[in-house]
């Protein structure tokens, strides 16, 4: 029988805890594969762990993730219910961005779980996500400031997906102004999970 969801996401993320692609494998505490729903219609993609997401393996738990929570509640939808993962799984040192090798070593990885996982809609979370998923299915990245909220639609073996970037929740954490707009994205993602997709 061939393997369900379940098992082929957790095999994954097995995969994703033990790997050494990278140099980042070294220096992390815990890897964070991912967390949420294997069924979800969205997925949310960050760009890499952070400190608190390094010590307890588990993605947004930090001060960016509270942001992202609270996006959430004010469209009705919990963590259970969507997936969350980042595009690099292993913390880079000090924060800093990933680099190009990094990313290519990892990406993989997200590409494995969009394939399982199967979402009608990924929401890239700031600027490498955006560059990595954008680019992934065939269209062009554009700065962030310019393409939030707004909707790429791609084929797939699977069928379409949609894709709407928005900024990084860490973005909103000082500038209140980048808070507003996320808010009404994430209005924008109530209404296209409310439309037929
Ligand atoms: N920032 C990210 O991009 N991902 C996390 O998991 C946490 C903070």
């Amino acid at each position: 029988m061939p393997m369900g969801k379940e098992e082929l996401m957790k095999k994954l993320e097995e995969k994703i805890r033990n790997c050494r692609k990278c140099p980042l494998g070294k220096l992390r505490t815990n890897a964070v594969p991912g967390a949420g729903s294997y069924d979800a219609k969205v997925m949310f993609v960050g760009e890499a762990p952070g400190y608190w997401e390094d010590q307890k393996g588990l993605p947004f738990v930090g001060r960016a993730g509270k942001v992202l929570d609270e996006l959430l509640a004010e469209i009705g939808l919990s963590r259970d219910e969507v997936y969350i993962t980042n595009i690099v799984k292993c913390r880079p040192p000090e924060n800093r961005d990933p680099t190009e090798e990094e990313i290519k070593a990892c990406a993989p990885y997200l590409d494995r779980q969009i394939d399982i996982i199967r979402p009608k809609v990924i929401v890239p979370l700031g600027r490498h996500s955006m560059k990595y998923i954008l680019e992934k299915f065939g269209f062009k990245a554009e700065p962030i400031s310019k393409i939030h909220g707004k909707t790429f639609e791609a084929r797939t073996l699977f069928g379409r997906i949609v894709i709407m970037p928005m900024y990084h929740p860490a973005a909103a954490l000082y500038r209140p102004p980048i808070k507003e707009e996320l808010r009404k994205d994430f209005q924008k993602l109530k209404e296209l999970l409310s439309s037929a997709l």
